[in-house]
């Protein structure tokens, strides 16, 4: 069990009402960080802070739909009024769904392309905005992306052409706020057992089955292969990985070798 510590720090999570959202909020907050959690809904973030509270923690909840640059400027600001400015981000807030690409609507393209991309920019561009303004030296942002940002993904090319742009954008960033100390990796997960992601994307156990049979660890990934990856990225055990992308999805997306039988 790791050791690593966040006291007197200040942690933004987005999509923090369930899930892996949640998972990271509650372990920031274990570990002594004010974490700050946003989400769509109220009530699902809601009860993400009381969870946080129940352990002794301190959390702040902000309704905030991440497409809308003046929800995620007041989220940033609540934030910094409440706990001072976050010097930790966890950019996890997406959405998804399963449509062949000659099918989707160019309104459903645009849905995933502005949860994931756009706000995926703005969450970030606000955190440093308060980061500067702050004064802070040391600060990390972990952006949730997926294999398929890179293997491109049938069925999800929205997705998959948006988690491709969050690379993209953490690898510039790495560069352009290093002289602020702020380090931007992505952790890129294979499937995991979340329940939104079970319901929307591997809803019965045949198909999970036949996903763990191509997995060569043998196994979907779970809610703590994930927290483990992004409290490394966001502690100083990474001081020196920045642009970084960390890969956790037991080798699913290597090709298999050209004399595997
Ligand atoms: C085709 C669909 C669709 C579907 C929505 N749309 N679902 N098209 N098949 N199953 C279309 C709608 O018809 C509409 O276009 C457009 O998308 C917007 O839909 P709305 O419901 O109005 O949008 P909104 O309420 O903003 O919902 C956003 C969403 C939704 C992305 C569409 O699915 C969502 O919020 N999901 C919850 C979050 C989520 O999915 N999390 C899981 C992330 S897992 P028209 O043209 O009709 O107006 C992940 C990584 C997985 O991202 C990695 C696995 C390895």
């Amino acid at each position: 069990m790791s050791d690593v510590r966040f006291d007197g720090r200040v942690a933004a999570v987005t999509g923090g009402g369930g899930g892996m959202g949640r998972a990271f909020a509650l372990d920031l907050a274990a570990r002594g960080a004010r974490v700050a959690v946003c989400g769509r809904r109220p009530e699902p973030i809601a009860e993400t802070v009381a969870l946080i509270e129940a352990g002794g923690g301190e959390a702040l909840a902000v309704p905030c739909d991440v497409r809308d640059p003046a929800q995620v400027d007041a989220f940033f600001a609540a934030c910094s009024e409440r706990f001072g400015a976050a010097d930790l981000l966890v950019n996890n807030a997406a959405g998804n769904f399963i449509c062949p690409a000659i099918d989707l609507s160019p309104n459903g393209w645009n849905a995933v392309i502005s949860i994931v991309l756009n706000g995926s920019f703005l969450c970030s561009r606000a955190f440093a905005q308060h980061y500067r303004e702050a004064g802070h030296e040391r600060g990390s942002i972990v952006s949730v992306i997926a294999t398929y940002a890179w293997t491109g993904n049938a069925g999800t090319a929205h997705s998959a052409a948006a988690k491709a742009g969050v690379q993209n954008l953490m690898m510039t960033l790495a560069v352009e706020w290093a002289p602020l100390g702020i380090r931007c990796n992505s952790i890129a997960p294979g499937p995991i057992l979340t329940p939104g992601a079970t319901e929307n994307l591997f809803p019965t156990e045949e198909i999970q089955a036949a996903m763990s049979a191509r997995i060569p660890a043998g196994r979907l990934g779970t809610l703590d292969d994930v927290v483990a990856a992004t409290r490394f990225l966001l502690s100083d055990d990474s001081s020196y990985v920045t642009g970084s992308t960390l890969t956790l999805d037991g080798g699913g997306w290597l090709p298999r070798g050209m004399f595997a039988s």
